[in-house]
Order: C-alpha cells, then sequence, then structure tokens
C-alpha cells in the first residue's frame, strides 16, 4: 500500500472521527480501510481523490457511513430488558409516552419496543427510531424482514405481528404506525424530539463505536435532555463506569438499566451510582457446569457459580471479590471468555491495566480455539463477533 494510500485512510479516519465521533484505533482501521477502497472503486477515483472529497460531498460521505456501519441486530435481542421494560419500566409511566430507539439499525428494535408497548396496552405511545445509516433507515421504513432475521418473534408474536409478502415477513401496520423513522447522527445533531418530551432512550451497541471523549459528551447531553427519572437502556458490553455520573445503575428483574439522576416516583429495586460494568441479563450455561451431586456435604463452587458470585460482588460494589470469584471461574474453566472477559473489566476497573490486558488477551484467545457451536452456548447472551470487537477495544485501549 502507497505512502498516499495510507495517509488517505488516516484522513479518512480522522474524518469518520470529527463527523460521527468513531474510534480511530486498529479494530475500526481495518473495516474503514476495507470499506474506502470499495467505495472508492465504486466511484472510480483513487483512493486520495476519493477521500479529499468526502468532507464537501454529503453523497460521498453517506455512501462510506453506510459502508462502514455494522447493522447487527435482532428482535428481542435482550430479552430480560425487554422484560423489564414491559413489567417495571412502562407501568410506572403514563401512556402515551414516547421512546427513542436511537442507532435503531434495521428496525427490529423498534418494532420490538413496539410489540411490547402493544402488549401492555400502552395506548397512543409511539417509538421514533433513528440511525446514521441510509441503508438502515431504507431497511427500517421497508419493516420487510427475511426468515433469519425474525428468530428472535415466538410463533405467537410472528402470527400476531408479521405477514408475508414476497416471501418475506412484513410488520403489520398497525405497528409500523407507531413508529417514525428519522435520520440521526448521535454525536452532531440535537435530539429528534423536543427535551422533557421522552421518557425511555434505548442506545444498544452503538457507544462501543465511539471515542471515550465523545461518549462522555453524548451522555451529558442524554442527561440534560431526557424527562425527569428517563431510563436508559444501553448494549451488554456498554458501560458508564468511570465515564457518567449522571445515571444511576437500576436493577430490573434480571436486567440491568440506567435512570437520570433525579429519577422519582418509579420502584428501583437495587439503585446506586454506576459502578460497575453493564453484564449480559440472560442467563447460558457455562461449559464446566457440572450437575450439583445429591450428597449433602459442602463442594466446591462451579466455574459457572464463580461467576455468579463475580457478578454479585460487582453489584455491591465490591471489586476485590469480584476479582477473586472472577480469578477461580477462570482457573476451573480457562476454555470460556466471558470469565476473562469479566475479570478483565474488573481488574480494569480496579486501575490495573497490565493484569486487564493480560485477561483480555486470554478472552481472545479463548474464543479462538471454541468450536463456533459449542460456543455460542457459553457467551451469556454476546455475540461472537461483538465480543471479538469488544475485546480489540480493551486490547487497543489497555495498550
Ligand atoms: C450494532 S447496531 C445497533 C443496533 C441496535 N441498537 C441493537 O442494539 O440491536 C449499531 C448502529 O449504530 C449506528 N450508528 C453508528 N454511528 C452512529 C451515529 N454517530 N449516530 C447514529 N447512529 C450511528 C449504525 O449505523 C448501526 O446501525
Amino acid at each position: 500500500m502507497s505512502d498516499g494510500h495510507q495517509d488517505a485512510l488516516a484522513d479518512a479516519a480522522r474524518l469518520l472521527s470529527r463527523r460521527v465521533g468513531f474510534h480511530t484505533d486498529p479494530s475500526v482501521r481495518g473495516r474503514l480501510s476495507h470499506s474506502v477502497t470499495a467505495a472508492a472503486k465504486a466511484h472510480h477515483l483513487p483512493v486520495p481523490d476519493y477521500v479529499a472529497a468526502l468532507d464537501r460531498d454529503p453523497a460521498a460521505l453517506q455512501d462510506l457511513l453506510d459502508r462502514v456501519t455494522v447493522q447487527e441486530t435482532a428482535f428481542f435481542r435482550d430479552p430480560a430488558q425487554f422484560a423489564a421494560l414491559a413489567e417495571q419500566v412502562l407501568p410506572s409511566l403514563p401512556a402515551p409516552t414516547r421512546i427513542w430507539s436511537a442507532a435503531c439499525a434495521n428496525g427490529q428494535e423498534a418494532y420490538t419496543i413496539a410489540m411490547v408497548l402493544d402488549e401492555v396496552g400502552h395506548g397512543g405511545s409511539t417509538v421514533v427510531a433513528t440511525d446514521i445509516s441510509s441503508q438502515a433507515l431504507d431497511r427500517t421504513r421497508q419493516a420487510r424482514y427475511s426468515s433469519k432475521e425474525i428468530r428472535g418473534l415466538s410463533a405467537e408474536r410472528r402470527e400476531r405481528y408479521l405477514s408475508a409478502v414476497d416471501g418475506k415477513f412484513e410488520i403489520v401496520p398497525a405497528m409500523r404506525e407507531r413508529v417514525d423513522v428519522a435520520r440521526h447522527n448521535l454525536i452532531a445533531d440535537p435530539p429528534p424530539v423536543p427535551a422533557g418530551s421522552c421518557s425511555i432512550v434505548f442506545c444498544r451497541n452503538v457507544l462501543i463505536y465511539f471515542s471515550h471523549d465523545e461518549v462522555v459528551k453524548l451522555l451529558d447531553r442524554l442527561a440534560d435532555w431526557m424527562a425527569p427519572g428517563g431510563w436508559l437502556f444501553l448494549g451488554y458490553s456498554e458501560t458508564l463506569w468511570q465515564v457518567s455520573d449522571r445515571f444511576d445503575l437500576v436493577r430490573c428483574g434480571e436486567a440491568f438499566l440506567y435512570r437520570r439522576h433525579d429519577g422519582t416516583g418509579v420502584p428501583a429495586p437495587q439503585r446506586r451510582r454506576p459502578a460497575a460494568p453493564a453484564r449480559p441479563a440472560t442467563k447460558r450455561p457455562l461449559t464446566a457446569r457440572r450437575p450439583s451431586p445429591p450428597a449433602a456435604a459442602p463442594t466446591p463452587p462451579t466455574a459457572v457459580e464463580l461467576l455468579a458470585a463475580g457478578e454479585a460482588a460487582i453489584q455491591a460494589g465490591d471489586n476485590a471479590t469480584a476479582i477473586t470469584a472472577f480469578r477461580k471461574c477462570t482457573y476451573l474453566d480457562p476454555d470460556q471468555p466471558v470469565g476473562h472477559l469479566y475479570l478483565g473489566l474488573a481488574l480494569e476497573a480496579s486501575g490495573d491495566g497490565t493484569a486487564a490486558r493480560r485477561a483480555f488477551a486470554a478472552a481472545k484467545r479463548a474464543l479462538e480455539i471454541g468450536e463456533t457451536g459449542v460456543l455460542e452456548s457459553t457467551l451469556e447472551g454476546y455475540h461472537p463477533d461483538e465480543l471479538v470487537r469488544l475485546l480489540d477495544l480493551k486490547l487497543a485501549a489497555e495498550r
């Protein structure tokens, strides 16, 4: 690759950082390099000329954004969070209310929320679905999904909320009417609805793309703008730890949510300041899980029990106990990536970057050697690609 090509890629990375907040670390640069090269080819331009045009040509920039963004999503992607929405959050809010699905990708998240609103009888409540990718917004407006894409929906929900059209599955009009779709850049645009008019924001699996500074600024803007006591739903691997003290971490059943500080009137069973990594809510068996012996004699804890103990310690704010539990868990089951990941997060929170890096590297190795089928059932709700991406970011950041 020539120096001119390399310089152009560095310019493109800086441009994306400035315009849409993206990191410029190696995990993003790999994808960016591929996307820029393909886009330049499609525009019949040398890479440096294509990159030079990006800042003054909105269509070229949009084309690159469509290529570089990742629309990984699903219906009911985190079932525990949607259960919390249905059972705890919505019943505490008067209808109608407005929910923002920010960075909605191809729309499954927004339509999932619409289904939940319908199921709990939240009459008149609506969803505003936004994204920076025009392709994602087209797909959201189209509301048509392949059989692979509707995997998160139960047979009952498929029956109620989908109709078959041209070999695909289309969201029924009553659900589509609840969802407004708009382009929105989380880094540069004001929120899509007036301040104070939105009590729930889904901002899942997008903070991970942004630099630390942009995340801090975005969370501050969100906290200023949200309705008092508003709820923030983040992704598995996203955490407000050491990023924002404007939100409280709240446990709702099996899910962890964030709530704007000044919240009142809604029961918050385990409310406290963010002090721990947000983590998967679904429980899946670890590879080392063993059947409990019938004997009454005390048995040493299994890897899965140690993982749970570590998570409980994190929730209690006891990072040192968590580190011990996660260490024992990874000793018992060294092939389980999530144990290493949580150990790394806990070590990172304790300020031990070197040990955290070792744990993240061990998680990556465990992912690389794991057999796909077996692995997926042990990832505590993470998608393998997400985990790789998270670990790459962590490894780059701990350098
Ligand atoms: C992995 S998807 C998340 C989809 C969904 N929220 C979920 O959790 O299933 C990330 C989305 O963030 C969008 N995105 C990236 N940067 C953005 C920005 N600056 N403003 C708005 N959306 C952005 C991408 O286009 C992509 O659709």
